[in-house]
């Protein structure tokens, strides 16, 4: 099955209104052949959403409640993410489940919340550096992807990041995130058959690095994040996935 490729730049906790401008930025930029989605924080989805409608960047939140609404003061649901004009959402990121304790469990509800919301989940699954170290890295990873996507997978994307590799500069040998994604791409087929479930690669992706990572088997694209915050640094990645 071919699978579209899909660059989605995750903002975290960065930027203001003036981010506006790099959006203009991309979406001047035109469509290219890969899907390409901005997560921008929270407070900036709805404007970000509007001036984005009808252009080819997508806009996506960076989290949502595992429930659709109720007394949970401070949160933002998946419904509330699409009534903003969302249409993806990334959960499960490492430094969400560091920050927070987010489980597996609790990722994979958000997932699903996310399918009720009609939005597409980034799942994000990877192994910290003692794990890999240790020689676990692939049974760890495996394990989150096992527990953290819903059983209706719907259109649901993963992303593969290695936690060490995340705002680092390090980026694992070409041969590790071949072998890992072919893995994932295998638990995936053995679970849900042949889908068009996507598998990113995250992890200082950056526009020197993104070609030779996403020519590599069964990565169909990559979850950005500093990289992301600039127009300039973030298409020459978008190009390089097409
Ligand atoms: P990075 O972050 O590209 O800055 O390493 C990736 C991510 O956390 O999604």
């Amino acid at each position: 099955m071919t699978r579209r490729m899909m660059v989605a730049g995750n903002w975290k906790m960065n930027a203001a209104a003036a981010g506006l401008a790099e959006l203009d930025t991309l979406i001047a930029a035109g469509p290219s052949a890969a899907e390409v989605v901005l997560c921008p924080p929270a407070t900036l989805i709805a404007a970000f959403a509007a001036r984005a409608r009808g252009s080819h960047v997508a806009i996506g939140g960076q989290d949502c409640h595992p429930e659709l609404s109720g007394a949970h003061t401070g949160d933002i649901s998946a419904p509330m993410l699409a009534d903003a004009g969302a249409s993806h959402v990334i959960v499960g990121h490492s430094e969400r489940r560091a920050d927070h304790g987010e489980t597996d469990a609790l990722v994979r509800a958000k997932a699903s919340a996310a399918l009720a919301a009609g939005l597409v989940p980034i799942v994000c699954v990877g192994e910290i550096e003692a794990e890999r170290d240790a020689g676990r890295a692939l049974e760890v990873v495996a394990g989150q992807l096992d527990a953290s996507l819903p059983d209706d997978i719907g259109g649901t994307v993963v992303a593969y990041e290695p936690v060490w590799a995340i705002g680092t500069g390090r980026v694992p040998a070409a041969e590790d995130i071949a072998g890992m994604h072919d893995a994932l791409r295998a638990r995936l087929t053995e679970r849900f058959g042949e889908t068009g479930i996507r598998l990113l690669y995250g992890g200082s992706v950056k526009a020197a690095n993104a070609a030779e990572i996403f020519a590599l088997r069964n990565v169909d694209g990559g979850l950005v994040g500093g990289a992301s915050l600039k127009a300039k640094d973030f298409l020459p990645i978008v190009e390089a996935a097409t």
